[in-house]
């Protein structure tokens, strides 16, 4: 199995300024997922997938005390880095290596949480199989908070998105040819769908309440219960 090679996870120690520089609205995708979770009062369990360097699940730590995070990915060094970014919460987080498209997901969750993880997942069929596995893990009402990049209605939009998307990293300082050869890497190793689909995919599981509560272009942020 071939790892991601997008440059953004060749070096994990620059991983964060590297995503910052990459994803338009990384901050504000944070934002809404930590202000987009509403846990009950007793203490909670929730897990992280794709947790990378841990920077949502360091967000909601920051916000719930009652909080306690298990954060998954499939890259040994971004959870050391996460290790590091998470010290103060030493206690209230665990990590595990697992790579999502060959390990099921288990365990009883309050929340599960994912951002810019899941279009690792190839095609709506193993996306629909992703999110039944992660319905299995919830606990009744428990949250499910995705982050990702999602593909418009229509290749027109793509087309507009992805063209935004380039004029960010440039103006952020990237070279066009890089930005230019990043986006044809990708599209070998990461397989966005349709946010719309998603949508429908999660009410058909029977997830409740699903809404997207962020949208900027191609990124967004759904929100859906159990
Ligand atoms: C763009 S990063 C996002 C990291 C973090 N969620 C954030 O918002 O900063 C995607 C993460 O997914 C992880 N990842 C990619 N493919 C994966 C897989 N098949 N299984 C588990 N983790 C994976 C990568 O190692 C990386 O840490």
């Amino acid at each position: 199995m071939t790892k991601n090679k997008s440059y953004i996870y060749q070096n994990p120690t620059e991983f964060d300024g590297a995503i910052r520089r990459t994803i338009p609205c990384y901050e504000e995708m944070l934002e809404a997922i930590a202000d987009s979770v509403f846990l009950p009062p007793h203490r909670c369990r929730g897990l992280d997938i794709g947790a990378g360097t841990g920077a949502v699940t360091k967000a909601l730590l920051k916000r719930y005390d009652h909080l306690c995070m298990h954060c998954l990915d499939f890259s040994t060094e971004m959870l050391g880095i996460l290790s590091d970014s998470l010290a103060e919460f030493v206690g209230r987080y665990e990590i595990t290596t697992h790579d999502i498209r060959v390990r099921t997901l288990s365990g009883s969750y309050d929340l599960v949480v994912s951002n810019l993880s899941i279009h690792h997942i190839k095609g709506l069929d193993e996306k629909r199989a992703f999110f039944e596995n992660i319905w299995s893990c919830l606990t009744s009402g428990g949250q499910f908070v995705m982050g990702d990049w999602f593909l418009g209605a229509n290749p027109d939009l793509d087309g507009m998105y992805e063209t935004r998307w380039k004029e960010f990293e440039i103006l952020n300082g990237k070279d066009p040819d890089d930005v230019e050869n990043h986006h044809r890497e990708m599209k070998k190793v990461d397989f966005p769908s349709p946010l719309v689909s998603q949508i429908q995919i999660l009410q058909q599981i029977g997830f409740q309440d699903v809404d997207c509560v962020f949208k900027k272009y191609n990124f967004g942020v759904v929100v859906c219960r159990r």
